[in-house]
């Protein structure tokens, strides 16, 4: 089975570029299986109902979030009805939406969740850890496939480590910058730091470069405009996993420029 994860989509740009290449990718790697980001692609804030559904119908079979989860208001109206849509596990108890997804995949029951990290995120989440242990005693799964949503890499690798051959695949995603460490733990879990971003390559991850020069620069308060001009970039990862031993066998980077 191969999977593609995608990194976080950010707006128009974004899109686009899974309207020029998702389904070149799709069908010339021979994919069965499609994990996107979403937190980004309402104008880089959020997703909306029609975006999920545009996600759908590009073939994605899970999307996943992050800390933006709730910053499009739209969110509040689907999120509980949407079956393919997870947004982090370790969010309090309360709050809306669901952390993992169990679908059925041939004969395999694949479990794929999404934590969120707790280092320099601004978030009021419970331990990722804790909260991973507790799915892992309860959802017992074939194959069980991470997003872990986060801002350290030192926090994103020390989770990948302590979960190593217990979690097939964990992937990370949030920074929007694609990390050059892609590769097998000593357990065989499959790790990346991050997958990157699916938007404007010139921008500041994804946001117009002026205005966030302009902040640094005065340390004034600056509106956040997507960049919609320029070059675009779609990034992410090919997984491919043995059905029968559940172990990862091949693994392809994709950083796609136009
Ligand atoms: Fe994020
Ligand atoms: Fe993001």
């Amino acid at each position: 089975m191969k999977i593609l994860f995608i990194g976080d989509i950010f707006s128009a740009s974004g899109r686009e570029m899974l309207d020029l290449y998702l389904e070149e990718i799709r069908t010339t790697k021979n994919i069965n299986f499609i994990i996107a980001n979403g937190e980004n692609i309402a104008h880089g804030n959020g997703i909306t109902n029609n975006y999920y559904k545009f996600l759908l119908d590009h073939h994605v079979n899970i999307v996943t979030l992050g800390n933006h989860t709730f910053a499009n208001h739209d969110i509040f109206n689907f999120i509980d009805d949407a079956k393919n849509l997870i947004r982090p596990l370790n969010y309090p108890d309360k709050v809306p939406g669901r952390g993992y997804i169990t679908i059925k995949y041939n004969n395999l029951s694949i479990t794929v969740f999404q934590v969120m990290g707790r280092t320099f995120m601004n978030a009021i989440l419970d331990c990722p850890f804790v909260k991973t242990e507790e799915l892992l005693q309860k959802v017992k799964s074939d194959i069980y496939i991470c997003d872990f949503h986060g801002e350290a890499t030192s926090e994103k690798i020390a989770y990948a480590h302590h979960f190593d051959g217990r979690i097939n695949i964990i992937v990370g995603t949030h920074t929007h910058v694609q990390t050059n460490d892609a590769h097998l733990l000593p357990n065989g879990t499959m790790y990346m730091t991050d997958l990157g971003m699916t938007g404007a390559l010139d921008g500041v991850i994804g946001v117009e470069n002026e205005t966030i020069i302009k902040k640094f620069l005065t340390g004034l308060p600056v509106r956040h405009t997507p960049m919609e001009k320029g070059r675009k970039q779609l990034n992410g990862l090919v997984v491919e996993i043995n059905d029968t031993t559940h172990k990862v066998t091949n693994f392809e980077i994709i950083n796609m420029v136009k």
